[in-house]
């Protein structure tokens, strides 16, 4: 029975914060490993990069960049307790040691630190988020953002995995 009620509590939970990150910004929608390779690609990270992935979902894009670049770290910020779960424990078998997942609302979080910022979210999330990256982005910071354009800002370049792919939309400030 207290088995019973445990799975209750923690269906629950997963349900609430997942309808909860829906509506503020966006539903966990996992993408392919050709995109994050793609955004890699034209991000440019450097060495001493901290890059910052707002909803970093079960912690794929995190994982690669950690591996694949020689940014100093990599944090990933996530609502959703499902994904959250599921990116900690691919964290425990990944031998890196500079990826950190928060269990915060990028919304209320100061991205000013960061010098690269990527997201996969929505059109609604992309309006609440400009202003922010306005006011906070440090000088020559990199914004990506796979699927959805910044309303109000003209991108310095978009690519594309391939012809029938989602655009991949690269901001300079
Ligand atoms: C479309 S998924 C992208 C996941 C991952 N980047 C990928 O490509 O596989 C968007 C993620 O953002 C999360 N999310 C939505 N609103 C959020 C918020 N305000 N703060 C943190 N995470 C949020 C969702 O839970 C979801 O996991």
């Amino acid at each position: 029975m207290i088995w019973l009620i445990i799975f209750f509590i923690v269906f629950i939970a997963i349900s609430i914060t997942m309808f909860q990150a829906t509506f503020i910004a966006a539903p966990w929608v996992p993408s392919g490993r050709k995109t994050i390779n793609k955004i890699i690609e034209v991000a440019g990270i450097k060495k001493d990069d901290l890059v910052y992935d707002l909803g970093s979902g079960d912690g794929r894009w995190l994982i690669r960049i950690a591996k694949n670049t020689e940014a100093s770290k990599v944090i990933g910020f996530e609502i959703s307790l499902l994904p959250y779960i599921i990116s900690r424990v691919k964290l425990l078998f990944t031998r890196k040691n500079n990826i950190k997942v928060l269990f915060n609302d990028f919304l209320k979080t100061d991205l000013s630190k960061a010098n690269v910022i990527l997201c996969f979210l929505t059109p609604k999330a992309m309006i609440k988020l400009e202003p922010k990256l306005k006011n906070e982005l440090k000088p020559n910071s990199t914004f990506i953002s796979y699927a959805f354009k910044l309303p109000n800002t003209k991108p310095h370049s978009i690519a594309k995995v391939g012809s029938k792919s989602l655009p991949i939309y690269l901001y300079k400030y």
